[in-house]
């Protein structure tokens, strides 16, 4: 998808069609009401007839408009005008989004950013047009033998933000491309079925954004490396499994030569099976999705490669998977972490921690300015928060503050949890330094004090996405969450 900035008046303006917001009830937003007064009262002729009124999820397709220079006009309802909320906006864009893709143009010009939206000025509702306009158009048929693709699908969109904001409904676009194409490689590669999406597949993906951006250093670590570094706990998970594990860094270098990097640690669990403590079988296959931290990763650093970021990244990705079989783990076994700690694995399904703590250890190495991990870790923060926001937790309250923030603003949001010592005892083991379970109750913050005790010597934040990163039911797939916030931190 392509996007401009177009300031022509939306019935001079020559497309396939013209996108226009209407309020309830039967309330012409400032674009619709020029357009309206242009083509003699076609808008308000059609509301008088009962086809529109403005409801939210609303949209109504006029061809043909007589008096205005486009082929089409789009409405798009967006509820009671002052109370226009962020999500309504991102769902009114969306909706417009399905509709142009699938009615027959390939470009459009849309006037959805001239309205208000809370307080927020052109640069937000340009970006979030851009990056929801283009999730919305994300469809995975890679793998369908026939393509059930639009005939003309929209290639193409004019955004006009109320004419004289050019400079920052540009920069706008250009943020909000590089974020939807680093949404989209996180999309594509969660969506990936588990037999191509291996460790060794995270891997040449890795390589090859090494090869496309001269900013991006990528190095990818075997096992033999990784016991050499006492890599213990991360081994033990990748026991049980044919493919080997892979350590993958990723060093985008935007900043200065000494500039502390922000370091993101993502979990690359490429198939979850639980291992010997066995997940059940209904929606088994969900378990694929458990690299979504690694894809992440992956989106936000393309995205900072591609905005050319003047700041130093480092992508760190331990990706292995978590398989049964007679050498893997067993409940029982105790591991040497790569920080000495000793750990006794009680439930060889709570690996992601496992591989976690490792990669923690391993980032000490890049002397970061923070660490943040992103990880699927957890099946009690969907209990907790649903799928709205992320988990948050960590160990630096600004740290904390800018991601809370970030995530409001990108319209990925991330929520607190306590990270409280009180939690700590859950993780006692008579025979380890700690277990790998805390027991019942606060499965997230427990899995969270884990991570806790190999962070002690960095700023550090962990987001929980297993409720965020993918969709299940009929909508199954994956959402790209949370390049987004991510890359709005960065920013
Ligand atoms: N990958 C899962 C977390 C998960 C579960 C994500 C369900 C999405 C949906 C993780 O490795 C896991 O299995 N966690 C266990 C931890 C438990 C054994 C302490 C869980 O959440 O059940
Ligand atoms: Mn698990
Ligand atoms: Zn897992």
């Amino acid at each position: 998808m392509k996007f401009t900035v177009k300031n022509e008046k939306p019935a001079a303006v020559k497309t396939g069609c013209v996108v226009l917001a209407i309020f309830e009830k039967r309330k012409l937003s400032a674009a619709a009401e020029q357009f309206d007064k242009t083509t003699r009262g076609l808008l308000t002729n059609l509301m008088r007839n009962g086809d529109m009124d403005g409801k939210s999820g609303q949209t109504l397709l006029i061809p043909d408009p007589a008096g205005a220079k486009c082929d089409r006009v789009l409405l798009v309802g967006c509820g009671k005008a002052g109370e226009f909320s962020d999500q309504d906006y991102r769902a009114a864009v969306a909706g417009a989004a399905g509709v142009l893709d699938r009615c027959g143009t390939t470009d459009a010009v849309s006037y959805l950013a001239d309205v208000d939206v809370g307080d927020h000025g052109a640069y937000w509702k340009v970006r979030q047009l851009v990056e929801v306009t283009s999730g919305a158009l994300y469809i995975p048929d890679a793998h369908k033998s026939k393509r059930n693709r639009p005939a003309k699908p929209l290639r193409r969109m004019g955004i006009n933000a109320g004419g004289a904001k050019t400079k920052p409904a540009q920069q706008a676009i250009t943020d909000g491309m590089a974020i939807a194409a680093g949404v989209e490689l996180a999309r594509t590669l969660g969506d990936l079925p588990p037999n191509i999406c291996s460790p060794a597949y995270l891997a040449s993906q890795a390589r090859s954004l090494g090869r496309d951006y001269p900013k991006i250093r990528t190095s990818v670590m075997e096992e033999a490396g990784m016991r050499k570094l006492g890599m213990g706990a991360l081994l033990s998970v990748s026991r049980g499994s044919r493919q080997p594990a892979k350590l993958i860094s990723l060093q985008y270098s935007g900043g200065k030569r000494g500039d502390k990097p922000v370091v993101l640690v993502g979990k690359g669990v490429t198939f979850d099976s639980g291992g010997i403590s066995i997940k059940p079988g209904a929606a088994m296959d969900e378990m694929k999705y458990d690299m979504c931290g690694a894809a992440s990763v992956l989106g936000v650093v393309t995205a900072c490669a591609e905005l050319l970021l003047p700041i130093n990244v480092v992508g760190i990705i331990p990706t292995v998977e978590n398989m049964p079989d007679g050498i893997a783990s067993k409940p029982g076994d105790i591991v040497t972490s790569m920080s000495g700690q000793t750990i006794e694995i009680l439930n060889t399904d709570a690996e992601g921690r496992l591989i976690l703590c490792d990669a923690l250890t391993y980032a000490e190495k890049f002397d970061p300015e923070v660490v943040i991990d992103i990880a699927t870790l957890t099946g009690a923060v969907i209990v907790a928060l649903g799928s709205h926001p992320a988990g948050l937790l960590g160990n630096h309250k600004p740290l904390i503050h800018d991601l809370l923030k970030a995530g409001k603003n990108s319209g990925d949001r991330c929520w607190e949890l306590p990270l409280w010592d009180d939690y700590q005892e859950q993780l006692d083991s008579n025979f380890a330094d700690m277990a790998n379970i805390g027991g019942k109750g606060a499965g997230t913050i427990t899995a969270a004090c884990f991570l806790s005790r190999f962070t002690r010597k960095f700023h550090w934040a962990h987001l929980d996405i297993a409720g965020v990163a993918w969709k299940s039911g009929k909508e199954k797939g994956a959402t790209g969450r949370p390049v987004s916030l991510l890359v709005q931190y960065i920013i």
